[in-house]
C-alpha cells in the first residue's frame, strides 16, 4: 500500500503534469498500486498528488468496480448543481458540503491505452469533479460551502 499524503502538505497544491508514456509498466504498475491503496483505505477515489506523484492519473471505485483514468479531461458539465457532502483521504476526519454538476461528460485515457468518452451521473460525476481538482491543486476545502464534522488545522489558502 502506498503512503497517503495529507493536507497541508504542498505536494497537494501543485498541477499536476500530463501522463505522456501511456503505455509504459511504471504507469500500468502505479494504476493498480493507487487502486490497492484506494480499496484498503476505503476511498471511492484517489489522486496521484495524494501518493506524492504529480502526474494526471486518477483512480475511481465504480458500481462495476475500480477504474483508472489517465489524463482525464471534463468536456461537458450540466447547468445544474447538486449540493453533497464530501470527504478526502488526504484530509482525514473532515467533511463538507459542496456544490457540484450534476452530470458530467469525460474523455479519458485507460491503462491499456484507449481513448474513451463518457457521461457520469450523480455521485460518479462528483468523484470525478472531487478527484480531477486534486490534479489541478484543488481540495474540496476551498470549494465547501459549511465544514459538516472536523475542521481544518491550517487554512493554507482561502479563495474568494
Ligand atoms: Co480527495
Amino acid at each position: 500500500m502506498l503512503k497517503i499524503i495529507t493536507y497541508p502538505n504542498k505536494i497537494l497544491r501543485q498541477k499536476s503534469k500530463i501522463v505522456e508514456n501511456i503505455n509504459d509498466k511504471e504507469i500500468k504498475l502505479l494504476t493498480r498500486e493507487m487502486i490497492k491503496t484506494m480499496l484498503k483505505s476505503d476511498g471511492i477515489g484517489l489522486a496521484a498528488p495524494q501518493i506524492g506523484k504529480n502526474l494526471r492519473i486518477i483512480v475511481i471505485n465504480t458500481e462495476d468496480g475500480p477504474i483508472a483514468l489517465i489524463n482525464p479531461k471534463i468536456t461537458k458539465k450540466s447547468l445544474f448543481k447538486e449540493l453533497g457532502e464530501e470527504g478526502c483521504l488526504s484530509l482525514p476526519g473532515v467533511f463538507g458540503l459542496v456544490k457540484r454538476h450534476k452530470k458530467i461528460r469525460v474523455k479519458t485515457c485507460l491503462p491499456d491505452g484507449r481513448e474513451i468518452c463518457f457521461d457520469a451521473p450523480g455521485l460518479f460525476a462528483r468523484v470525478i469533479q472531487h478527484e480531477i481538482d486534486h490534479l489541478d491543486g484543488i481540495l474540496f476545502i476551498d470549494k465547501t460551502q459549511k465544514i459538516t464534522k472536523g475542521e481544518i488545522k491550517i487554512w493554507d489558502k482561502i479563495k474568494k
